[in-house]
């Protein structure tokens, strides 16, 4: 249950964790977060974008949760990026987030405007301690490759849209291939791909439901993915998954069921990004 990933700069971050996208309101921000803490959940994932960081810190200290105990992730949002905006809606966020530093600070979507100018501001929030750890979201190969030819560092995490309809095998292998860490957004696909019978008949031969079979399958694909919940059961369901495995078989059953079907948006890739190769 205490599984810890280590990324490239020797930071760790849990395998596991909590998406606050769509998770509104003061008092369900408390109710989700302490549900999320006490079933032992310990990063959770918020952005800009949300709209909601001041009101995880505000649970935060409400619910008096030792910052160092948590790790807190969040995203710069696309009207933000550019050195200098980046810079200051950092600050921001920190202060809406009632902390020091973020522990993992992403780029929210690739974008072709300030694509250097924002990673450079990274890299500068890095060595001034205000973020732990950066990394990107949303990146395919080819944003990845176009940042490295410029980049002092490489981003240690890649969050982006997967599940078992979405199984992105090529970028996950770049990414592994080159220490990056691939986390998992909608891990459970917004709840579209719950009803499969192939996972019903896997979750029943487990005594298990069939989100806890698809995020079994991200934990053995050794990727890091974040479920979000707003009801205590479902919170707790998905962090019991450590008590049954998959077989090779399974695996590749879910595997099978990739129809490149996204839930969000698809990533820019222009002609600007293609040119440089
Ligand atoms: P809710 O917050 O009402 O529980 P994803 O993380 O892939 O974006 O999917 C989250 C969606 O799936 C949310 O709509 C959430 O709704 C729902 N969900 C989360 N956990 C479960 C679960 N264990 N069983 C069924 N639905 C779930």
């Amino acid at each position: 249950k205490d599984n810890w990933l280590k990324l490239a700069d020797d930071n760790k971050m849990p395998q596991e964790g909590f998406g606050l996208y769509k998770v509104d309101g003061q008092k369900t921000m408390n109710n989700a977060i302490k549900a999320a803490y006490t079933a032992g959940y310990r990063l959770f994932d918020t952005a800009q974008l949300y709209g909601n960081e001041a009101e995880v810190g505000t649970a935060f200290k409400e619910l008096q949760i030792p910052r160092d105990e948590v790790f807190l992730t969040t995203k710069v949002a696309e009207d933000n990026q550019g050195y200098d905006r980046t810079i200051e809606s950092v600050k921001e966020s920190l202060k809406k987030l009632q902390t020091d530093y973020v522990d993992l600070l992403l780029v929210h979507w690739p974008i072709e405007r300030a694509f250097f100018e924002t990673w450079r501001a990274f890299e500068d929030l890095k060595k001034a301690g205000l973020a732990k750890s950066i990394g990107v979201s949303n990146y395919q190969m080819i944003h990845l490759q176009y940042l490295a030819t410029k980049a002092h560092e490489m981003p240690v995490v890649d969050q982006i849209e997967l599940h078992p309809l979405l199984t992105q095998k090529p970028l996950l292998k770049f990414n592994h291939d080159h220490q990056i860490v691939t986390q998992a957004w909608s891990p459970l696909g917004r709840g579209a791909v719950l009803g499969k019978e192939v996972l019903e008949k896997i979750a029943a031969a487990h005594g298990k439901s069939t989100a806890q079979v698809i995020l079994r399958w991200h934990l053995q694909n050794g990727v890091s993915f974040i479920p979000k919940s707003v009801h205590a059961a479902r919170i707790d369901q998905n962090a019991a998954i450590y008590d049954f495995a998959l077989s090779a078989d399974e695996m590749q059953q879910i595997d099978a069921l990739n129809n490149y079907q996204r839930t969000g948006r698809e990533p820019e890739l222009t002609y600007e990004y293609d040119q440089q190769y």
